[in-house]
């Protein structure tokens, strides 16, 4: 989720304007992945790079994690969202935590669809921490280094409990990756739409899913080349 700060500067506004900006549109595509029949998104709030930013920008972007986990927290249950979060969540702040642990627990058995928020997240040090635990497991005898697997690796990665992404989308214009989801990324679609994210409408992640349904993925074997019948994509709409 980018572009909050330059949709503030265009309006001669403080960055923290385009951030509260950029929490309504994070409710919004809450909803509009829900009613796709998504079942699982996450999203990029807060890097663990991020921390280095202003301390004002840190304070807000975490009162306005805090008020979204206040104000959602209903809403999210009554529609079967299960609520979780990856990244090294002891670095947030006490106020946060006070009402993401419960209803990370309360939205436990929510099946319908997985929303994960990344918070305090880096691709690397997720990696870096997978790494940790194998070699703590190898130098305790619990396993041995010939069990340090691609499979090992991935199954202590917790942002991909959810499965490997299929999809991913990049707001505000830029062309990278930003230290995001690396490992899980390996096979990913990748989307990127110029639009800033507080200007991200429901229209713009319906052509970012149509655009993925238009793809062929191949996972590295040869394919059939992708031609669909009528030569558009289909957008299957879901409940
Ligand atoms: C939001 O956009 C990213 C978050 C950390 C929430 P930015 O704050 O990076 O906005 P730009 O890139 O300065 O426009
Ligand atoms: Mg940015």
């Amino acid at each position: 989720m980018d572009g909050n700060g330059r949709w503030a500067q265009l309006r001669a506004r403080p960055r923290v304007e385009g951030h509260r900006e950029g929490s309504r549109a994070v409710r919004r595509i809450v909803r509009s992945a829900r009613r796709l029949g998504l079942r699982a998104l996450t999203l990029y709030a807060f890097s663990e790079q991020n921390w280095a930013r202003p301390e004002e920008e840190v304070d807000t972007l975490m009162l306005l994690l805090r008020d979204f986990l206040l104000s959602e927290r209903d809403e999210l249950l009554d529609n079967g969202i299960r609520l979780n979060a990856v990244g090294n969540l002891a670095r947030l702040p006490g106020v946060v935590r006070a009402v993401l642990d419960p209803l990370r627990r309360d939205s436990e058995s929510s099946s319908e669809m997985t929303l994960t928020l990344a918070l305090s997240y880096g691709g690397r040090e997720e990696i870096a921490t997978a790494a940790r635990e194998l070699a703590a497991d190898v130098a305790s005898g619990k396993i041995k280094p010939e069990d340090v697997t691609e499979r090992a690796l991935h199954g202590r990665m917790p942002s991909l409990r959810v499965g490997d992404p299929d999809l991913v989308i990049r707001t505000g214009g830029e062309r990278r990756i930003s230290n995001f989801l690396l490992y899980g990324l390996a096979y990913a679609e990748l989307h990127f739409a110029d639009v800033l994210w507080p200007d991200f409408a429901e229209a713009d992640l319906y052509a970012a899913v149509a655009s993925y349904q238009s793809r062929e993925r191949r996972f590295g074997l040869v394919g059939k080349p992708a031609v669909p019948s009528d030569g558009a994509p289909v957008l299957r709409l879901v409940g």
